[in-house]
């Protein structure tokens, strides 16, 4: 296994994670005033892409081989969904992750939401997949122990009797997508020492779900999937770790 090396940011290190934590959340946002039934996920898909190029930025999904330049996961593809022309209705549930490269940083963010009927806004497993990412968050500062907000997160899915997809993990970002500290787990294990330090950014992005604790490969494609097509919803931000309050760099003011 890969030694994990800190690395902490310097003041010029977190300005350029602010520029692109604030790029992904303008396409983010972007995407999704044009998400309504009758799109196709490729449609959207070119809209990241034309703001990528006019910014001179890179998608962090092409840059590994992936064909698209953001993920858009429909329905039973829980995450890494490959954008296609399949078009979007009432009802689908829709998860968008952006992540690119600006200037030598990384950013990353994304959204789920259900198309239609404003849906979102009553639908449990989504709201409890936002809590758990917002108090993840809110727990990011300096001298809080990883394991104490994992141990948060899994008892917001638990309380709403649901369950959290281990094998897809929170991460460090930085001059790279997943940076130190690495494969941070949305659950609580005893065994997991780090504590939070000012300077790291962390993207937090629990995948909460009504009954899969697991993400599979489906066909060897990009797409992800649970093995019983459960609902999946999950909420990512940037967020910069500091002594006092967490900065999230992927929100537009
Ligand atoms: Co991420
Ligand atoms: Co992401």
């Amino acid at each position: 296994m890969e030694t994990q090396t800190l690395v902490l940011n310097s003041e010029k290190d977190i300005e350029g994670l602010r520029q692109s934590g604030h790029i992904v959340a303008k396409i983010l946002w972007e995407m999704v005033s044009q998400l309504k039934p009758g799109v196709s996920s490729q449609k959207l898909d070119e809209i990241a892409g034309k703001y990528i190029k006019l910014l001179n930025a890179q998608s962090a999904p092409k840059m590994e081989g992936f064909p698209g330049n953001t993920c858009i996961s429909v329905n039973e593809i829980i995450a890494h969904g490959v954008p296609n022309k399949r078009i979007l209705r009432c009802g689908d549930r829709v998860n968008i992750d952006v992540s690119i490269k600006y200037r030598g940083y990384f950013g990353d963010v994304a959204f789920t939401v259900i198309l239609g009927n404003s849906a979102h806004e009553t639908n449990k497993l989504l709201e409890c997949a936002k809590r758990a990412t917002m108090k993840a968050i809110r727990l990011s500062v300096a001298g809080t122990k990883v394991n104490e907000i994992s141990r948060a997160i899994e008892k917001e899915a638990r309380d709403n009797d649901f369950t959290i997809i281990k094998n897809l993990c929170s991460h460090g970002i930085g001059k790279r997508l997943h940076a130190y500290p690495t494969n941070i787990i949305n659950y609580y294990d005893p065994e997991e020492t780090l504590i939070l330090q000012e300077g790291m950014v962390i993207a937090w992005e629990p995948y909460i779900s009504n009954g899969a604790i697991r993400a599979i490969e489906e066909d060897y494609e990009w797409n992800l999937t649970t093995h019983n097509q459960s609902d999946v919803a999950q909420f990512e931000h940037t967020v910069l770790v500091t002594k006092d309050k967490p900065e999230i760099l992927t929100i537009l003011d």
